[in-house]
């Protein structure tokens, strides 16, 4: 088993907000991610898929392929767009990077597993100092 990750990158903007909750609550849980006007976050997306080397070319998938194929169904849709508006898959969720990561893996697992390729997990990296991983 050898495993494969593509690394895409994007800029989107977001809010975090509970509506039930009040302005102070919504600010103390969600910090700077609960600004009324929105901002932005320079996301890196790590797509890791895996499976067995194909006997004519030696790779597991080909990752310029891998790569446009990230673009069509995610980063076209997010990058310098809302996350709360203007995302298909992000609607009626909270646009936590938790969240937004297992639509992104369900967004592209329909489209990567052919043959024995599996999606093995997407990394989402929204800050220097935070990011998420989901396998599924
Ligand atoms: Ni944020």
């Amino acid at each position: 088993m050898v495993y494969l990750t593509r690394v895409e990158q994007f800029n989107a903007a977001h809010k975090l907000q509970n509506k039930a909750w009040s302005d102070e609550k919504n600010k103390e849980v969600f910090g700077k991610c609960a600004n009324e006007n929105w901002h932005g976050h320079n996301y890196e997306l790590h797509v890791t898929i895996k499976g067995e080397p194909d006997a004519e070319t030696g790779f597991l998938y080909n990752a310029r392929t891998l790569g446009d194929l990230i673009k069509d169904v995610i980063v076209e849709k997010a990058d310098h767009r809302n996350l709360n508006l203007d995302v298909d898959f992000m609607q009626g969720k909270f646009t936590s990077a938790e969240n937004f990561a297992i639509g992104i893996w369900d967004e592209l697992k329909p489209h990567i597993e052919k043959g024995n390729v599996q999606l093995h997990c997407i990394k989402l990296i929204e800050t220097p100092k935070i990011y998420v991983e989901y396998y599924g």
